[in-house]
């Protein structure tokens, strides 16, 4: 169903995001027919460019994005003309971003400002468009992360941006409620009467949420040192899947429903202190080693800064005090160069009360929700190994692959946000308290790792991390999930 016709200003219109990202984003929903012909992209940066050259290196960011398969010449063609540029120092005066303005209808059709530059600069143009003349009832902004990198910095950024806009027109991205499979955790959960009855601190034993990346810097090392796994990842991407994982049933699909369950949980995570955070966190830093076979260096070389002690990994023991979950370890861990891309969910259940078999040395119940790659769902159960040689237990899934079900293409997470900042919806995105909540969990664990001043733990990179996550698990006479195999 195409979307009403709408504009779109993307600041940082050059920049890394607006090619890898939106503007292919942007294209295949073109391609899929829900962008009108009307609609308007406007390209927003500092240096010179002709509205030509802007089209070209559009061109070029969606041609390396899209498959052959999908490519056609006329479309893009067609496609180009809703495209347009406007040169804008965002620190110039108003009279300055007059051109931008005029660009603009400024009418009751969504006009969405797409904030895709550094964050320190969110407040700035907020304040600016403000001045411009370019705020109406029809706007709206969207902001990446990261917003701050702790509490204070965040809540600034949200004072300037909510003095411009109402918290209704604010869309705060994260990437990961666009994937489809993270949107299938509600329908898992809240769609199936298997689940919820069993849902709980009663049932389930021990949640893990791993999402493990192989590759390293990709050339952002300047950010990266300064904000490390636990900005970058767990505050954000983590916590948002924990949120979705542990939160009470909303009454609706409304997006306010949805995000005060979420933020009840955020609510409910307990705090650390040092003692907490020695017993309860790994820090780990990547050395050289092997990825996929071949050779690559650890973190410092890769930096070329031989004293940085950030994170490049984290494993993290998290508990929810509530009703639903007291006592209930959600283990989190998320790292660059580990062995290899997945992310992925376990629910593991408890054992049976008592088991009639004798001790089968299988696992008990386990729920695998991998989000990426392979996106699959897997419940695996206890059955007969056949054969007459005695009773022996085998735990297999019941496997629920997306490849064998759907041959559709999975649209990229940026694809269904953009939509859906069109269409006015904001249950993917996140609201001003849940976002200074996450930090507040986060800023107390920053605090806690500076008191206890201990260096990250090395691992290998090609690794699964450093041995101390493994032993985090181990003292609770558990183990991080190894894929089916074992
Ligand atoms: C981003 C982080 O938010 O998410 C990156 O800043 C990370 O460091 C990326 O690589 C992971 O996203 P995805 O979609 O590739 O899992």
């Amino acid at each position: 169903i195409p979307v009403e016709p709408f504009e779109l200003v993307i600041f940082g219109g050059t920049g890394d995001l607006t090619r890898r990202k939106l503007l292919p984003a942007l294209f295949h929903r073109y391609l899929d027919d829900q962008i009108t012909d009307d609609s308007r992209i406007i390209g927003c940066a500092r240096s010179e460019m002709s509205r030509e050259a802007y089209a070209e290196m559009a061109r070029e960011a969606c041609i390396a994005a899209t498959s052959d398969s999908d490519w056609t010449d006329d479309a893009w063609d067609s496609f180009a003309k809703l495209l347009d540029y406007q040169q804008l120092d965002i620190s110039a005066p108003k009279k300055e971003w007059k051109p931008l303005r005029s660009k603009l209808s400024l009418d009751d059709r969504a006009c969405i400002y797409y904030l895709a530059t550094a964050p320190a600069l969110y407040v700035q143009i907020c304040a600016s468009l403000k001045k411009a003349e370019m705020v109406t009832s029809a706007s709206r902004v969207v902001l990446e992360k990261p917003i701050g990198r702790d509490f204070d910095s965040a809540a600034k950024i949200n004072d300037g941006v909510c003095a411009v806009f109402d918290e209704s027109q604010i869309f705060r991205i994260d990437h990961y409620l666009g994937k489809e499979t993270v949107q299938n955790l509600m329908v898992l959960r809240f769609s199936n009467t298997l689940f919820e009855p069993v849902w709980s601190r009663h049932h389930i034993d021990h949640v893990q949420i791993t999402v493990a990346e192989n590759l390293g810097l990709e050339g952002r090392a300047g950010y990266y040192d300064k904000s490390g796994a636990l900005r970058d990842m767990v505050q954000n991407h983590i916590l948002q899947l924990l949120c979705l994982i542990a939160m009470e049933p909303p009454n609706s699909m409304d997006a306010d429903e949805i995000r005060t369950e979420k933020i009840k949980v955020l609510r409910a995570l307990v705090r650390f202190d040092e003692e907490r955070a020695r017993t309860h966190t790994v820090r780990g830093q990547y050395a050289e080693g092997l990825v996929n076979g071949t050779p690559v260096p650890g973190y410092l070389d890769d930096l070329g800064e031989p004293n940085s002690s950030t994170e490049t990994f984290v494993a993290i023991k998290a508990e929810i005090d509530n009703w639903r979950w007291a006592g209930i370890p959600f283990y989190l861990r998320t790292g660059k160069r580990m062995k290899r891309r997945t992310s992925e969910i376990v629910i593991q259940f408890k054992n049976v009360a008592h088991s009639i078999f004798g001790s089968n040395g299988e696992d008990a119940n386990k729920l695998v929700i991998k989000l990426q790659p392979d996106e699959a769902v897997r419940l695996f159960l206890h059955i007969k190994e056949p054969g007459p040689g005695g009773l022996r237990i085998k735990s297999l899934p019941l496997n629920l692959s997306y490849a064998e079900n759907f041959t559709v293409r999975y649209p990229d997470a940026y694809e269904r946000l953009l939509m859906d900042v069109v269409r006015g919806n904001l249950a993917l995105f996140m609201r001003r308290d849940e976002v200074e909540a996450a930090w507040r969990w986060v800023d107390d664990l920053i605090a806690a790792w500076e008191g206890v001043d201990k260096k990250p733990d090395d691992y290998t990179a090609g690794s699964d991390g450093p041995v101390s996550s493994a032993m985090l698990l181990d003292r609770d006479g558990r183990s991080w999930w190894q894929g089916q195999s074992k």
